[in-house]
């Protein structure tokens, strides 16, 4: 048994459409995920007393819940209780990607902290397996684990990769304050019924699955959708002045990041998205920004003592 250090990607969705509520309550997506530059790194250091402990260090640590309630630590204790592993690790994560921000940040923590526990255990599980459990901690936990670009289906947890070509500049308002996944889903919902709308089957636009292709960021910028965006914009009018004033300052595109209430900003290129960044930076409109080139890959051992 020995310390393992596992790297993992934050996730934004280039689109995400939502259907009407199943009757479990999650609601069917088709969605395409990018995988960011922006990482989480979850370091599993095997006890043999069994106990799993966790500490969080770094930019959003305050923000994170340092208890069983963490989904890292329900990761673990879900892969201990599968394998029956009587060993326990302590857990470490050093945050970097902004708490309840739609970035999935929770999610990947939960993937790293699968991979690193399997491998500090000496497990040995196949690919397959280890994302069958994520998909039970998480609908984005699956994706964490592959990265890149992806369509995701079900709730988001059946992961199919997606072609894409080059490399996307991005930019990203943070801001102080979380949203709640799940009453953003709710506040969609009750807009729809308000404005009488309805719900749709999801599906993908295949503009946007084209301009991966090209690797163009201008065709990415026009093919880029969010359904989650008004509901997020309800909850959080002054989103909205974030995501005009990165258009009024070069961003090709402005959307909302999955559930929010992260805003994220596509760049022409890598000046394009310095110059983008500092701007959002001095205009008062977000506690925090932050500039990430997609797709990377996914949770991945970075190194094992
Ligand atoms: O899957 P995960 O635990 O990340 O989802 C968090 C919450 O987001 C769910 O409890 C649900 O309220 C909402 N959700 C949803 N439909 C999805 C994914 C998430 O309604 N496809």
């Amino acid at each position: 048994m020995r310390a393992v250090t596992v790297r993992s990607p934050a996730k934004i969705n280039l689109a995400l459409s939502v259907g009407p509520p199943r009757p479990d309550g999650f609601h069917p997506l088709a969605t395409v995920y990018q995988a960011v530059a922006l990482y989480d790194d979850v370091t599993a250091t095997p006890r043999e007393d069994g106990e799993l402990t966790l500490e969080v260090i770094g930019d959003f640590a305050a923000a994170t819940p340092a208890d069983d309630s963490n989904l890292a630590v329900r990761a673990a204790r879900s892969l201990a209780d599968r394998y029956d592993v009587s060993a326990g690790s302590d857990l470490l994560i050093r945050k970097t990607i902004p708490v309840a921000g739609g970035m999935a940040g929770g999610s990947t923590d939960a993937a790293a902290a699968l991979l690193a526990c399997s491998r500090a255990w000496g497990l040995t599980i196949g690919a397959g397996e280890l994302t069958a459990l994520a998909a039970e901690l998480g609908s984005d936990v699956p994706f964490c684990l592959v990265g890149h670009t992806a369509l995701g289906q079900g709730r988001g947890e059946q992961v199919t990769e997606v072609m894409s070509r080059g490399t996307f500049q991005w930019v990203f308002a943070v801001s102080g304050e979380g949203l709640p996944t799940p009453e953003v889903y709710r506040e969609l919902d009750r807009i729809r019924a308000r404005r009488r709308i309805p719900a749709d089957a999801p599906s993908v636009p295949p503009a946007l699955l084209t301009a991966l292709l090209t690797g163009d960021p201008g065709a990415l910028a026009v093919a880029l959708s969010n359904d989650l965006q008004d509901a997020a914009l309800s909850l959080r009018p002054e989103l909205g002045d974030t995501l005009r004033f990165g258009l009024e300052h070069g961003a090709l595109a402005a959307q909302v990041s999955g559930s929010g209430p992260t805003c994220l900003f596509l760049a022409e290129d890598a000046r394009a998205a310095v110059d983008l960044a500092v701007a959002l930076a001095g205009s008062g409109l977000c506690r925090t920004v932050r500039q990430a080139e997609g797709p990377v890959p996914g949770a991945r051992v970075i190194n094992a003592i």
